[in-house]
C-alpha cells in the first residue's frame, strides 16, 4: 500500500498506457524487493492492498488449509510475478482466471497468469493452499511454534511464508481480514478487532481485521485453547487480550503484566502522540521460546518473559513498537535500529516514570557494564548485518544513542522529535537517515556525527554524560 500523487505527467503516461502493448514489453516481477539483508524477502512489479485470509487449522495434525484472496496493483507491465510461500498449492486464480504456478525454491510462488498484466491495473489473485507449517524449514529455520493445543505464528523478520502467501516485506504493508476455523473449544487470535465469532457443525470461525497498513512479519495467527479478556479504553479502542490454558505458575504474573497494556498506552501516547491502531492487547500462547514481538495491536508474548513475575519492562517495549516499528517501520532490515533504539529507550522512560532509575542512570549502567574490548562495541546499530541484526547491542547502544541525543539537544527538543517523528511518517517506512536528518531538522543542531560515532563506529564511543547544569 503505497500514496500515490498524481500529477498531469502520470495522467499522460496512464493515456499512453491506453495502447496495447506487445507481449514482448511484458516482463517477470522480481523475486525479492530489493533489501540486500534478504534477497529473497518480498517481490517486485505489485503492490498489495487487502489480504483475505479464509483458513481452517485442526490442532491434533497440524493442518491448515485455505484461501487466500488479494487484492493488488501493478507497478509495472507484468508477464508474471511471484509470492513468498512455503505451504503446498492447489490452485491459483488471477482475476478468476486458472493461472500457471512454479514453486522456485522453499519460498517462492511463481504465478503465471494466463495473460499479461498492464501496469498500473487492480489484480485480484486467489491462492488455494494446505499444508503442515510445522514441516516446513527455511534455511534451517522456523517461525511455527507447534503448542500441545495448536500452533502460532509469530517471528521477525519472516513469519508469513509459514501461513499465507504474500509481499513479505515491511515496504509493501496492506490491510488484512484473517478468518479462521478451529475445533469448537479452541480459540483463533490474530491482529486486530474480533468482527464476528459463530460455531457450526463442531467448528467455531473467528473473524478478525486489522485496519490500517500492517507489514507482513506483524500479521499473527494463533490456535489453541485460550481465557480471553475483552474491555474497552477510557478512548474507547477495544482491548482483547488472551492467554493459554496451560501457563501454569506464570498465568499469575502473565496477567498481571498484559493487563496493564491500556494503562501503558495511555502513558505512551503522553511521550509519542496518539495511539495509530484500531485495537489493543496482548497474547500468551503455551510456547517454550522466551522473545516477544510487536505483532500489530497484539504482541506476542512468551510465557518465559514473565518467570521471575510481572514484567511490565517488556509491555512498555512492545507497546512502544506499535509507534516505532508497526506505524512506522524500517525501510530496509538494516534500519532495525528505528525500531529497537527506541523501544528499548521507551523501557528507560517507564522505568524514570515509576521512579526505578533514570534515563541517565540506566544508560552509566549500561555502559559500566561494557569494557572497550566487549564485542558488544563492534556491533554496529546503525548497520548490523543480518547476523546480528538483534544482538543486545543494537537495543542497548541503540538506546544509549538516544541518550546520546537528548544530552546534546536537551529535553525539550529530545521529546519533541519523540513525539514529531511517527506523525511524520505514519503508516509508512524511515531509514536511520531520515531519522538523522528529521532530529537536525527539529533541533537546529548539526548531529551527523553524533549519530555516527553511536550508529556505524565499531568502537566504545565516550559515555553519554550528562552536560552539567547551566550548559
Ligand atoms: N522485535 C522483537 C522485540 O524486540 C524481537 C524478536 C526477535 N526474534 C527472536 N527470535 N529473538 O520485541
Ligand atoms: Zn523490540
Amino acid at each position: 500500500m503505497h500514496r500515490r500523487l498524481i500529477v498531469p505527467g502520470a495522467i499522460a503516461a496512464s493515456l499512453l498506457l491506453a495502447i496495447p502493448a506487445s507481449a514482448a514489453d511484458f516482463t517477470p516481477g522480481a523475486s525479492g524487493i530489493g533489501d540486500p539483508y534478504y534477497p529473497a524477502s518480498g517481490n517486485g512489479g505489485y503492490d498489495v492492498a487487502h489480504y483475505d485470509l479464509r483458513l481452517k487449522y485442526q490442532p491434533g495434525t497440524d493442518l491448515l488449509e485455505g484461501t487466500a484472496t488479494i487484492n493488488a496493483r501493478t507497478t509495472q507491465n507484468l508477464s508474471r510475478f511471484n509470492l513468498d510461500f512455503g505451504l503446498t498449492v492447489s490452485e491459483v486464480r488471477v482475476n478468476g482466471k486458472k493461472a500457471k504456478f512454479a514453486r522456485t525454491g522453499d519460498q517462492e510462488l511463481e504465478i503465471t497468469p494466463a495473460a499479461g498484466l498492464p501496469k498500473g491495473a487492480d489484480v485480484t489473485v486467489v491462492v488455494r493452499y494446505a499444508g503442515k507449517p510445522s514441516e516446513l524449514k527455511v534455511n534451517g529455520y522456523t517461525a511455527w511454534h507447534r503448542t500441545p493445543d495448536g500452533g502460532v505464528a509469530a517471528q521477525e523478520p519472516e513469519a508469513a511464508v509459514w501461513w499465507f502467501p504474500s509481499n513479505d516485506h515491511p515496504l509493501d504493508k496492506a490491510t488484512y481480514d484473517v478468518s479462521v476455523s478451529v475445533p469448537d473449544g479452541t480459540q483463533a487470535i490474530s491482529n486486530g478487532v474480533l468482527r464476528s465469532q459463530s460455531s457450526k457443525l463442531g467448528w467455531t470461525r473467528f473473524n478478525w481485521r486489522s485496519n490500517k497498513p500492517q507489514a507482513s512479519y506483524l500479521t499473527t495467527l494463533a490456535v489453541g485453547k485460550f481465557d480471553i479478556t475483552t474491555d474497552k479504553t477510557e478512548g474507547g479502542l477495544p482491548v482483547i487480550n488472551a492467554y493459554s490454558k496451560d501457563l501454569g505458575d506464570n498465568a499469575g504474573a502473565a496477567r498481571a503484566s498484559i493487563e496493564r497494556t491500556a494503562e501503558v498506552a495511555e502513558w505512551l501516547e503522553t511521550v509519542f502522540g496518539e495511539y495509530p491502531f484500531n485495537a489493543l492487547g496482548g497474547y500468551v500462547p503455551n510456547v517454550k521460546s522466551s522473545y516477544a514481538l510487536e505483532t500489530q495491536t497484539r504482541p506476542f508474548y512468551s510465557p518465559a518473559a514473565f518467570n521471575n513475575g510481572s514484567n511490565t519492562s517488556i509491555v512498555v517495549h512492545e507497546l512502544a513498537h506499535q509507534w516505532y516499528g508497526d506505524s512506522v517501520s524500517v525501510h530496509g532490515w538494516k534500519d532495525i535500529w528505528v525500531n529497537e533504539g527506541f523501544a528499548r529507550y521507551s523501557q528507560w522512560l517507564w522505568s524514570e516514570k515509576e521512579g526505578e532509575g533514570t534515563a541517565q542512570e540506566l544508560a552509566d549502567h549500561v555502559y559500566a557494564q561494557r569494557p572497550a574490548d566487549d564485542p558488544f562495541w563492534t556491533v554496529k546499530p546503525g548497520d548490523p548485518g543480518p547476523d546480528d541484526q538483534f544482538h543486545t547491542a543494537v537495543y542497548d547502544r541503540g538506546a544509549l544513542a538516544l541518550q546520546a541525543l537528548r544530552n546534546e539537544i536537551g529535553d525539550e527538543a529530545f521529546f519533541a522529535i519523540l513525539k514529531g517523528w511517527p506523525k511524520a511518517h505514519a503508516y509508512g517506512n524511515a531509514k536511520v537517515g531520515d531519522f538523522v536528518k528529521y532530529a537536525e531538522k527539529t533541533s537546529g543542531k548539526p548531529l551527523a556525527g553524533l549519530f555516527d560515532t553511536w550508529l556505524y563506529q565499531p568502537t566504545r564511543p565516550e559515555a553519554p554524560a550528562a552536560k552539567a547544569a547551566g550548559l
